[in-house]
């Protein structure tokens, strides 16, 4: 009996203990929930409850995420981190967190993540790290994510991503990129995203888009590349967009408007599974004369003077055949004529031989 008493009364500590609340953050629904939201916290507090799911830490000033910080959390499923200051993590800050589904880390100013950032993160869904100072990205940083469908990396200063980087990533479904720096899109970067729906590039500095960098995407419906710092494209680039339909968004770009442009864009058109929504609203830049005018607008004009050139050196070629033609004829006449001349005039000196 006594046994019993003693087995009852450590279960019901324990049970205590895990649904504990720190002082600092209130608990709901059995402290599934705890909200420490701008509680003013500066480090993450330690007794929370073993079982919760969901923690929201956001709008503290947590300067450093510190190695191991949510190793009793094990259970975790949503963790809030957006608004706390973070400007380092150090390595395995997240580890044991492998049934997190979503980490909000958005506003925050992060310029690194370490190495190991991903490692024990098989269950993370949808990852926000918006409007950070994330620049260089280590090619091992996601490689833990296989599960990840949503990346929101938007306003952030990344220049390149490195080959390989996204390799891990093969059930995104969403990567919004938008705000960065990046100035290429390179073959060999997106290969393992053939799910792929929704690609967010508008506002980086792209100036070159590799004609096979978007050809693994089997899924995309969506791809979005305004105000970058596009002169041209081949039609190659998305043509090689297997999907059934997807829209392109190109406007508030640099468009150099020449004849190759206008064609270009002319069998984009053409393509049944290509829409490009904006292109009433691309306008030139270059050459000077066409700068603020609408593609749309312009049009086939964009031909016109190559046209033109065509016809010129048409009539050219015609002209110099003819008067080739012409004095051939001429000349085999004249020759004709001569040959004959000098056929009389020797007719006539054996005549006049005869006579004498
Ligand atoms: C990031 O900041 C920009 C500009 O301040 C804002 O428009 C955008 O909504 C923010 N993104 C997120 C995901 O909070
Ligand atoms: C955009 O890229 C060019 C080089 O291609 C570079 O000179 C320029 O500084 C970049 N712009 C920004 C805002 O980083
Ligand atoms: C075109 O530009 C106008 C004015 O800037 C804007 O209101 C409109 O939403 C744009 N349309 C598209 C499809 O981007």
């Amino acid at each position: 009996m006594l046994h019993y008493l003693i087995l009852v009364f450590v279960w019901l500590t324990m049970v205590m203990a895990t649904k504990r609340c720190p002082p600092q953050c209130s608990c709901y629904d059995s402290a599934d929930l705890v909200d420490c939201r701008a509680r003013g916290l500066t480090h993450v507090p330690h007794g929370i409850p073993h079982g919760s799911w969901l923690l929201d830490l956001s709008w503290n000033e947590i300067p450093e995420l510190r190695s191991r910080s949510f190793t009793g959390v094990w259970a975790l499923k949503v963790l809030l981190l957006s608004n706390c200051g973070i400007k380092a993590m150090q390595s395995n800050a997240l580890t044991s967190l492998s049934y997190l589904e979503k980490l909000d880390l958005s506003h925050n100013e992060m310029q690194l993540l370490p190495p190991d950032f991903s490692e024990g993160l098989g269950s993370l869904k949808d990852l926000r790290m918006a409007n950070n100072s994330l620049g260089h990205l280590e090619a091992s940083a996601f490689r833990g994510l296989e599960s990840l469908q949503r990346l929101d990396l938007s306003h952030n200063c990344i220049q390149v991503l490195e080959p390989g980087m996204l390799q891990a990533l093969s059930s995104l479904r969403y990567l919004n990129l938008r705000w960065n720096l990046l100035e290429e899109v390179r073959v060999g970067t997106l290969t393992m995203q053939q799910g792929l729906a929704v690609l967010l590039l508008d506002h980086n500095n792209v100036t070159r888009i590799d004609a096979e960098a978007f050809a693994p995407l089997r899924s995309l419906t969506l791809l979005s590349l305004q105000g970058n710092r596009l002169f041209s494209v081949t039609f190659k680039t998305f043509l090689s967009l297997q999907t059934p339909g997807t829209h392109l968004q190109l406007s508030a770009n640099p468009w150099l408007c020449d004849c190759e442009l206008h064609r270009v864009f002319a069998k984009i058109l053409r393509v049944r599974r290509l829409h490009v929504d904006d292109y009433r609203n691309i306008t030139c830049q270059a050459p000077p004369p066409l700068a603020g005018a609408s593609l749309a607008y312009m049009d086939s004009q964009l031909c016109a003077a190559e046209t033109a050139t065509v016809l010129v050196i048409s009539v050219t070629v015609i002209v110099t055949v003819v008067f080739a033609i012409v004095m051939a004829e001429r000349n085999r006449k004249k020759r004709k004529s001569l040959r004959n001349q000098g056929k009389n005039w020797a007719e006539q000196e054996s005549l006049d031989g005869q006579d004498r």
